[in-house]
């Protein structure tokens, strides 16, 4: 008897694998491993989910209309060309199928964000990785890679694991390299960590380029990471493609309440903001006292070297950590095993990290 088949490809993807969140046996658990807000969704978030449950047996609008509208009154787009999805890890792998499939290639940078390879190969395609240069998006060499058969280039800035940017003028150059039909995906799910004049999400170069899609997420600035709302901002003919293969109802009534609310929230939202800036920076810079090396992240997270050797590399950091309750993310699956990802959490959560990251360093036993 013959079982049914899943596409080529589909076999050779390893699962994603999120953050940890459990330790067995541990009471107190800090947990350090996902990206997620330290401070939790906005109170005005939360009364609005709240709200949601009793209008639940109706269907959500499916054109998430109020919310593009917040959306494009916020950031000065074309309400049009704005399309919300289930988280923008949807986007990203519907932008893979419609736009990549057997025979295409997905290029993204060697230490970028792992659905961009899950969801290519999903869709069939190819993807291919290029060199970075100290741990951050190399546009030459992305450049370098492009082939006839090149159908996406996913850039995400900053990236996730490594914390790392490139200006706006980087990422324009990128652009101008490429052939007018590849598709340029600038994934800036935390655009709203960076504090640098130079950079850029991504929203001017989709004004002024039919080929360049910008990806954001309420997962990360607004910690709504489990109602699931991610945007793409991008050309009227790929939002109309977007609105195609996406599903009728692929938000969730609670999910556009939430994030109309969380939108709306300015003074929330800039607490959150600076002091997870505060907190991430002064985090980095105990780090460096204590000869850790981090790539200095404009992330909500710190991508950190403990050192190496038996007992002093970032497994036995890891365990370490895991022993006083506290949950990073190892990034082997992301070709980094000397690394550790931290993500910033609140002041007393980061001193309890930096007390036990002390002791690790200074020898401590288990
Ligand atoms: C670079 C990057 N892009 C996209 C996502 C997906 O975010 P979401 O699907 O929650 O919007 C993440 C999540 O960690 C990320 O790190």
């Amino acid at each position: 008897m013959s079982a049914p088949v899943p596409q080529p490809g589909i076999l050779d993807i390893a699962a994603y694998v999120g953050g940890a969140s459990a330790i067995a046996g541990a009471k107190r658990i800090i947990k350090l491993s996902s990206n997620e807000g330290a401070f939790g969704p906005s109170p005005k978030a939360i009364e609005a989910a709240q709200q949601s449950a009793s209008h639940m047996h109706r269907y959500p609008d499916g054109g998430a209309t109020q919310l593009r509208q917040a959306l494009a009154d916020r950031h000065g787009l074309d309400v049009d060309r704005i399309v919300c999805g289930a988280g923008s890890d949807e986007l990203l792998s519907l932008l893979c199928s419609a736009y990549a499939g057997p025979g295409d290639e997905v290029l993204h940078s060697a230490h970028g964000f792992l659905m961009y390879a899950i969801s290519a190969k999903a869709a069939g395609a190819t993807p291919v990785a290029a060199p970075e240069k100290n741990l951050c998006v190399d546009v030459d060499a992305l450049l370098d890679h492009v082939t006839d058969k090149t159908r996406i280039v996913f850039v995400a800035n900053p990236n996730n694991p490594t914390g790392t940017c490139i200006p706006s003028a980087e990422i324009e150059r990128l652009w101008q390299g490429l052939p007018s039909d590849v598709l340029l995906v600038v994934d800036a799910a935390y655009a709203e960590f960076v504090d640098d004049p130079d950079y850029s999400a991504g929203q001017d170069l989709v004004e002024k380029a039919d080929n360049v899609v910008m990806t954001r997420t309420f997962s990360k600035l607004y910690s709504l990471g489990g109602a699931r709302i991610g945007w793409a901002y991008c050309s009227a003919q790929i939002a109309d493609v977007l609105n195609r293969v996406r599903g009728p109802f692929n938000v969730t009534s609670t999910a556009l309440a939430m994030g109309l609310a969380a939108l709306g929230d300015e003074e929330f939202t800039a607490m959150v903001r600076r002091e997870t800036i505060r907190i991430r920076d002064h985090v980095t810079d105990d780090l460096h006292k204590l000869q850790i090396k981090t790539t200095n992240s404009v992330g909500n997270f710190i991508l950190m070297n403990p050192g190496t050797g038996a007992g002093r590399d970032a497994e036995a950091c890891d365990e370490f950590l895991k022993a006083r309750g506290i949950i990073v993310r190892r990034v082997t699956g992301y070709g980094l095993p000397d690394y550790l990802r931290v993500t910033v959490g609140t002041e007393e959560e980061m001193s309890a990290f930096l007390d036990a990251i002390r002791d690790f360093m200074n020898g401590a036993g288990l």
